[in-house]
């Protein structure tokens, strides 16, 4: 099955808040709310087009698949934090998410971004590296479990020295 990741267009925002409303419909620890909270960021300054991805199945046209990446600030740092994630049920474990989440880092690095945010399963993000955010010092804006709230750094050590909470945009 052939895939492609490319930058959501404005035609592509009801597709996707319908993945994403759709992909969030059976997991417990979601509000259901997901789709607005994009309609929102989509809105706000810490919206950042380049890192707003959506996977298309070739074939079908149909879009099966999107991550967004918007800006986040630790103590006077500039960050990324990565939300939503979501693949369409019928199209999970197929490495669709994983294509997202390395296409989209990519693209932070290459767009200058430090480092990256991410709440969600460790067993899932570590494989593309990120750490829990306490081994730098660093807080989720909410309490969550410790292990549940990840760090990578892009461009070398670039979370050393830097600690407080993150801040993520106001539509969070
Ligand atoms: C999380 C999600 C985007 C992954 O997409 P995907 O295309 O299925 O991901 P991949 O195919 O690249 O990876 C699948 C792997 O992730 C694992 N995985 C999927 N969801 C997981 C979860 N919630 N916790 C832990 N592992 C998970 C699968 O078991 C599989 O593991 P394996 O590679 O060792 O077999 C998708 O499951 C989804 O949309 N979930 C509902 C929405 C959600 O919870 N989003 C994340 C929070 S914003």
């Amino acid at each position: 099955m052939d895939i492609t990741i490319r930058q959501e267009k404005e035609a592509d925002y009801q597709a996707v808040e319908e993945v994403i409303k759709r992909a969030f419909s059976d997991v417990e620890i979601s509000d259901k709310t997901e789709h607005h909270l994009v309609k929102r960021l989509r809105g706000s300054e810490a919206f950042i087009p380049e890192l707003s991805l959506v996977a298309v199945h070739e074939a079908t046209g149909e879009l099966v698949g999107q991550i967004l990446f918007t800006k986040a600030k630790v103590g006077d740092t500039e960050t990324l934090a990565l939300a939503p994630i979501t693949v369409l049920p019928e199209f999970q474990n197929r490495g669709i998410g994983g294509n997202l989440v390395n296409k989209g880092l990519e693209l932070a690095k290459e767009l200058g971004y430090a480092s990256a945010f991410v709440l969600g399963h460790p067993g899932y993000y570590q494989k593309f590296g990120f750490k829990k955010a306490s081994l730098w010092g660093i807080k989720a804006p909410w309490v969550v479990p410790d292990e549940a709230f990840m760090a990578l750094e892009l461009h070398g050590k670039s979370l050393d020295g830097v600690s407080g909470t993150v801040q993520y945009a106001d539509a969070f």
